[in-house]
């Protein structure tokens, strides 16, 4: 973790996605935390069960509110119970949260089920719709707040083994602008998106080659990939008041990934030598 300059200084926030310490949910509340801000973490009814969020409501002095992202109810009932805590609007929240059960079933792209895509769609992407759509009814957001939700590459270009994910990160990411046109004018709120690396956590489990795809990555990126506490900190700096005018952009925390055609490094690996001696 970067040292703190207490950058969210009075600051109330509401975290999803944080199921266990791998999360990069969890490393973004663990560095808010350190910044000097005050926030409610939530997770799925399940999550909440099964991980081990409470060790991190400890270490962070957060209260727990159970929320199913997809659920109206439940958003309007943890915005204003995370309103009430907090004792005031919500200045960031952090949307970190996916699922697709067409990938957890191993079903490839030309072999997709309607029903889990649907679902992917829900969980992934309209969720955030879900959740600004209420706080704005609500009026739970500060003036000035940060909304921040996590995407990844494969929104813009087909990723292997990616599945649905990529038509639902590609439709988050169409949310975050579209929405951050209405709550801009109206609440100066921003909302933005981060593109990561691929980091190991929970969620990664369920992608076949996963060390391949990162080792690959890593040798194109000419900082090499990004890990879990720079994405906290690219978070960080998004939610602060330096970026009071950055609103509707996806930022790649990739480590140059994305606008790399060919690395010196990927030419380099040892395992292509046969083939240039080909030449
Ligand atoms: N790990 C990576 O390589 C990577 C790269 C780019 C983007 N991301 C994105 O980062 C975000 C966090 O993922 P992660 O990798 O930290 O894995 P993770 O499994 O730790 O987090 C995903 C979270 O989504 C939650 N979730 C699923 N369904 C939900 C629902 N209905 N309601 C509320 N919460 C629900 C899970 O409980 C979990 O906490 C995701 O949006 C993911 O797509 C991850």
């Amino acid at each position: 973790m970067i040292s703190s300059h207490q950058l969210l200084l009075g600051k109330r926030g509401l975290i999803f996605g944080a199921v266990d310490p791998a999360s990069l949910a969890w490393h973004v509340a663990e560095q808010c935390y350190a910044e000097g801000a005050r926030f409610v973490l939530t997770n799925a009814p399940y999550a909440v069960r099964l991980g081990d969020i409470r060790t991190l409501a400890e270490k962070t002095g957060s209260p727990v509110i159970e929320c199913d992202a997809t659920s109206v109810d439940d958003l309007t009932n943890l915005l204003s119970q995370t309103m009430e805590l907090l004792g005031g609007k919500i200045d960031f929240i952090l949307h970190a949260v996916a699922q697709s059960p067409n990938i957890r079933r191993k079903r490839t792209y030309d072999a997709l089920n309607y029903h889990y895509f649907q679902q992917t769609l829900d969980i992934s992407a309209l969720s955030l719709h879900k959740l600004l759509q209420t706080a704005k009814q609500m009026d739970a957001i500060a003036e000035w707040g940060s909304v921040v939700a996590l995407s990844y590459l494969a929104a813009e270009r087909p990723v292997h083994n990616y599945v649905d994910m990529g038509d639902a990160k590609a439709l988050l990411q169409s949310i975050a602008r579209s929405f951050g046109l209405v709550y801009g004018a109206e609440k100066h709120v921003r909302i933005n998106t981060v593109a990561q690396s691929p980091t190991r956590t929970n969620a990664t489990k369920n992608f076949d080659e996963f060390r391949i795809m990162q080792t690959f990555t890593n040798q194109m990126a000419p900082l090499g990939n990004a890990d879990a506490d720079s994405c906290a900190a690219a978070c960080v700096m998004l939610f602060s008041d330096y970026t009071r005018f950055i609103t509707m952009q996806n930022i790649q925390n990739d480590g140059g990934f994305a606008a790399t055609g060919l690395s010196d490094a990927f030419m380099n690996n040892s395992k292509f030598v046969e083939l240039r001696n080909q030449n």
